[in-house]
């Protein structure tokens, strides 16, 4: 039988997203930070439910319901605690400990050995902390004042000193605690002599502590008083400590990021701290290395639009520096998965430096600024030719060629203009010629690479699909009230957030001025007013609100567009919910549950044959397409 333990359900709230969880059962709306829907407790009249993505709670304003993601199941399926969280578990793969009697008292004891780790790590931070206002600490003092951290952030970041010496933690943990050294030593805090005995492995350091999301100290970064190697010496990897998987500061961090639905990564941890310290805390920092795909998931979980600024060190940001820390979103911000921007320092200075002669209001200027990466690399690839020279600019143009042929359609057209603009400087002859000239070798590259085109990304197509569907519900007035009325019908969302906040900004507008709708040319006036006061929102929307000649050919034939883009949305879900009841089946089953299973199996039946009817349909759009768009090519 299988068990429920603290950590699994731990591991369930902290995997188990409430927005998913609740918004395959509620159909779910922006509202500010919040979502809110029809509550599924009683017969609600206007909407009284409301999500809390950044808190991960439920509530609701008219029955009073409320509660975790693990509350809603249970309410909502009827069944208990245990059943709702080994249902989440096994929807979100989190492997559930098998109690045969031996397993289940290893598990207690990894529990709690890691129970006890936590506890030895906490001691050594008050250890470290206690040090560093003892007069040992003078030198350490010394060091943060000149680094203008104040008493309040020394408290926050619970920061402290490791003093000088071979033994002082081990004599404080295992001399005076009793706690036995392998098991200090486990928590990296003591290090094993070949010839027997134990060493403190931090010694004369500043003392950082690491934490978890919850604040339990897991770790330590030592940063060296003076030009002693390495500078920062860190804990090594522990059951608790993964670097891989770490943000540091990520705990004080998140309710900011969601509050501003951005995030900001720095290269240091005392930028970071610097940073916190100067008001500006939606700021996390890597720990020294590239991040990880984890640590994006980790943190983009907080920024409902996904946006995340990168900062990196301009003395070492190449294009393939920077390429190399960006690996792991690269593919999601090409897709415009992630809205990602690069900031980098003036005069090669990292955030602490900066901050030190400048104000936060400056730091935020910064900020504001920091290009898209698009636009940034751009930049580095014009930057790093003299465009008067002709063989330098034919390598520029070769460069950008490259970049700009691995972009989604839209913003490939948008941007062989503007680098086309951008390469012509106000001759605007010149500037038609070369987005002709553009236009020509970056068709001839995507066809000569197939697999950029033959391989279209899941999420790519869904978006495309809806950016279509926009497009035309925009600029072919006639077809508004079939696209509405067919997401009406098949109960269809936007999946991606600014085509969603499209959307809610059209029907609104449409709600209060209901001619706009039968007026293609007014409603698109008016929100492209409205969406000049939202300088972010507008950026994103602009390809959409502004049609350029290309687009309106690729959508010739728009009845076809809409029939695919529709399918494609609602294939989507279908599919989510085929794994969706597969899950239960696969549960039910096991647990031997037949009436159920069988309720399952006719609903997992149900709907593979609806997605089945809609792949043919989606395909055979596409192929209608492909032959449109060759055709349009070929002109
Ligand atoms: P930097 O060398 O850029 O230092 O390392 P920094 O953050 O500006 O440090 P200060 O301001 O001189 O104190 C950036 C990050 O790389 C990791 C740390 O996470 C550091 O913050 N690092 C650097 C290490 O882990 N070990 C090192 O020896 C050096
Ligand atoms: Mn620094």
């Amino acid at each position: 039988m299988e068990i429920i333990t603290p950590d699994v359900v731990a591991q369930v709230r902290q995997k188990a997203d409430i927005t998913d969880v609740i918004g395959e059962k509620v159909v779910l709306r922006k509202q500010g930070k919040n979502f809110i829907g029809l509550c599924p407790f009683h017969q609600d009249r206007k909407p009284s439910f409301n999500v809390s993505p950044s808190k991960q709670i439920y509530k609701c304003f008219a029955c009073g319901a409320g509660g975790d993601v693990i509350s809603f199941v249970m309410q909502e399926q009827h069944i208990t605690f245990k059943e709702a969280v080994q249902h989440l578990a096994q929807r979100y793969h989190i492997p559930l400990p098998v109690s045969s009697p031996e397993k289940q008292r290893s598990y207690q004891q990894q529990q709690s050995k890691q129970n006890q780790l936590l506890e030895i790590l906490a001691l050594a931070a008050d250890f470290y902390r206690h040090a560093l206002h003892s007069s040992l600490g003078e030198p350490a003092r010394h060091y943060l004042s000149q680094r203008q951290l104040t008493p309040a952030t020394l408290q926050q970041f619970q920061i402290g000193f490791a003093p000088p010496g071979w033994q002082p933690l081990y004599e404080y943990l295992v001399n005076q605690k009793g706690i036995p050294a392998q098991l200090v030593a486990d928590a990296g805090l003591l290090v094993a002599r070949q010839s027997g005995g134990w060493y403190d492995r931090f010694r004369h350091r500043v003392m950082l502590p690491i934490f978890n999301l919850k604040g339990q100290v897991i770790g330590f970064a030592g940063r060296a008083l003076g030009d002693e190697q390495p500078k920062y010496l860190n804990s090594p990897e522990t059951d608790l400590f993964n670097k891989s998987q770490v943000l540091y500061a990520l705990n004080f961090a998140r309710d900011s990021i969601a509050r501003q639905d951005q995030a900001i990564v720095v290269e240091g941890y005392f930028d970071a701290i610097a940073l916190h310290q100067a008001g500006i805390t939606n700021v996390v920092a890597s720990m020294g290395t590239a991040l990880t795909a984890e640590q994006v998931t980790a943190l983009l979980r907080y920024s409902e639009s996904k946006r995340l600024i990168l900062n990196f060190d301009a003395d070492r940001a190449g294009i393939q520096a920077a390429e190399r820390a960006i690996a792991p979103i690269a593919d999601q911000a090409r897709r415009g998965e992630v809205e990602l921007r690069l900031l980098t320092i003036p005069r090669g200075k990292d955030a602490d430096e900066f901050l030190r002669d400048h104000g936060s209001e400056e730091f935020r200027a910064l900020v504001e600024q920091a290009p898209l990466w698009l636009d940034w690399q751009i930049e580095q690839i014009l930057a790093a030719k003299d465009l008067s020279q002709a063989n330098q600019f034919q390598q520029a143009l070769q460069s950008l060629t490259r970049l700009l042929s691995g972009l989604g359609g839209h913003w490939r057209t948008l941007y062989i203009h503007r680098v086309a603009e951008r390469l012509s400087r106000g001759n605007s002859r010149l500037a038609r010629d070369l987005e002709e000239e553009l236009r020509k070798s970056i068709r001839q590259q995507r066809w000569s690479r197939p697999t950029s085109r033959s391989h279209p990304e899941k999420g790519s197509k869904l978006i495309q699909s809806e950016f279509h569907l926009l497009q035309i519900f925009l600029h072919f007035g006639e077809y508004r009230s079939l696209i509405r009325e067919e997401l009406l019908n098949r109960d269809l969302q936007f999946s991606y957030t600014p085509h969603r906040q499209l959307w809610q900004g059209i029907s609104e507008l449409v709600q209060q001025q209901p001619h706009l709708e039968a007026d293609t040319e007014a409603l698109l006036v008016t929100l492209r007013t409205f969406f000049a006061q939202d300088e972010a929102l507008n950026q994103r929307l602009t390809h959409l609100l502004w049609l350029d000649e290309t687009s309106r050919i690729a959508l010739m034939r728009p009845r076809m567009v809409v029939r695919a883009a529709i399918a494609t949305m609602e294939l989507e879900i279908r599919q989510k919910r085929y794994r969706y009841w597969t899950q239960l089946w696969d549960q039910a089953y096991q647990h031997r549950q037949t009436e159920q299973a069988l309720y399952f199996q006719a609903k997992i039946q149900s709907e593979y044959r609806r997605i089945q009817a809609l792949q043919k349909e989606c395909q055979m759009s596409a192929e209608d397409l492909q032959t449109s768009l060759f055709n349009v090519d070929e002109l």
